[in-house]
């Protein structure tokens, strides 16, 4: 077993080094996801997989006839982490290879928005009967708990959005503070005004995390800014209100979606055959699942602990070989009892 768990540990740090860091560098339709996209599809072939690239580019590994998936996504953020999204994939080979049946998928570019796994439920074809996800927790709930793994229970629904200022560029020395419409001072107004409407609401969160400055230069008045905005929350009515508190009127990208029961009790009784504490809680970040889930497919995650304070979309972000082992462990029985239950 250690040489499988090596494995495991050894496939994510190549990917890893895709892209020469700091961190991992596999946005989205980068020549970085393509070439861990082709990593995994060795390793599939490798241990026999009958492997697909859809129309959409995802990569698609199938053992034998179990409608059971297991996968996630290995595009990043930018100087993301080593585990998002890899960690899925990475584990899913290893434990549909352990059951021997199942199939493991890499959905394209999830960060930028689930675009693969938009494409897959939109595309027609018959839908698995079930989809596990596993993924790191990216926050520090089972850490404070004291537990290696997790089962999420929902998804929080997201927003993304963007708002443009309009000021009037101008000489930077020469133009009275009086007289300015500097399109930056009011941004600036406007990324304190998101930050305070989340934290006004429990549970929600909103982030600028880009700003765009036109002209650009150190000596002029800054004339239009464009600026995006991350928004969620566990539900809808407060991501409705959240929007409106900011005056964006957008449709959700992911809507608050439950994880399904079956695939919630095979990853509680297999986190209970272990031994582990069972923890169940839901997800801040946006997952592929959530897409599955939303389509109709019977969705459950499986968390593995994140160390460092849960950091992640970071360099620092961390999981432990140990808890790795024991996640694609419960992974492995989990999908071998869905195969039991699969229609
Ligand atoms: O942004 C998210 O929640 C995920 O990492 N795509
Ligand atoms: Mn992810
Ligand atoms: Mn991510």
């Amino acid at each position: 077993m250690m040489m499988r768990r090596m494995r495991v540990l050894e496939r994510l740090e190549e990917i890893y080094a895709i892209g020469g860091g700091p961190g991992a560098n596999r946005v989205g339709d980068s020549d970085g996801e393509q070439r861990a996209h082709d990593l995994a599809a060795a390793w599939m072939r490798e241990a026999g997989f009958d492997v697909e690239v859809d129309t959409a580019g995802n990569l698609i590994g199938r053992m034998g006839d179990s409608s059971v998936w297991t996968g996630s996504h290995l595009d990043s953020v930018p100087q993301g982490g080593k585990f998002d999204g890899a960690l899925g994939v990475v584990a899913g080979i290893e434990a549909v290879e352990r059951v021997g049946a199942g199939a493991v998928v890499a959905f394209r570019d999830e960060e930028r928005g689930c675009v693969g796994s938009e494409a897959f439920v939109a595309r027609g074809d018959p839908l698995p009967d079930f989809f596990l996800e596993l993924h790191v927790e990216q926050g520090p709930v089972l850490a404070l708990q004291g537990a290696p793994l997790g089962v999420v229970t929902a998804i929080a629904a997201m927003a993304r959005g963007e708002r443009v200022f309009e000021g009037e560029a101008g000489h930077a020395g020469t133009t009275p503070m009086a007289g300015r419409s500097d399109a930056l001072c009011a941004a600036a107004e406007y990324v304190l005004r998101v930050r305070d409407a989340a934290a006004a609401i429990e549970g929600a969160v909103a982030t600028v995390g880009r700003i765009e400055v036109e002209p650009d230069a150190v000596n002029v008045i800054p004339g239009r800014v464009r600026l995006t905005v991350d928004a969620r929350a566990p539900d809808r009515e407060r991501l409705d209100a959240l929007l409106q508190t900011l005056g964006l009127d957008i449709p959700p990208m992911l809507e608050p979606v439950q994880m399904a029961d079956e695939p919630r009790a095979a990853l509680a009784a297999e986190v209970e055959r272990l031994g582990l504490p069972l923890v169940e809680l839901p997800s801040g970040a946006g997952h592929d699942a959530a897409v599955l889930a939303a389509a109709g497919v019977p969705t459950g995650m499986l968390f593995v602990r994140s160390l460092n304070g849960g950091i992640s979309h970071s360099p620092d972000e961390l999981s432990s070989p140990e808890d790795i082992d024991l996640a694609v462990t419960v992974l492995a029985g989990a999908i071998a009892r869905l195969a039991t239950r699969a229609p």
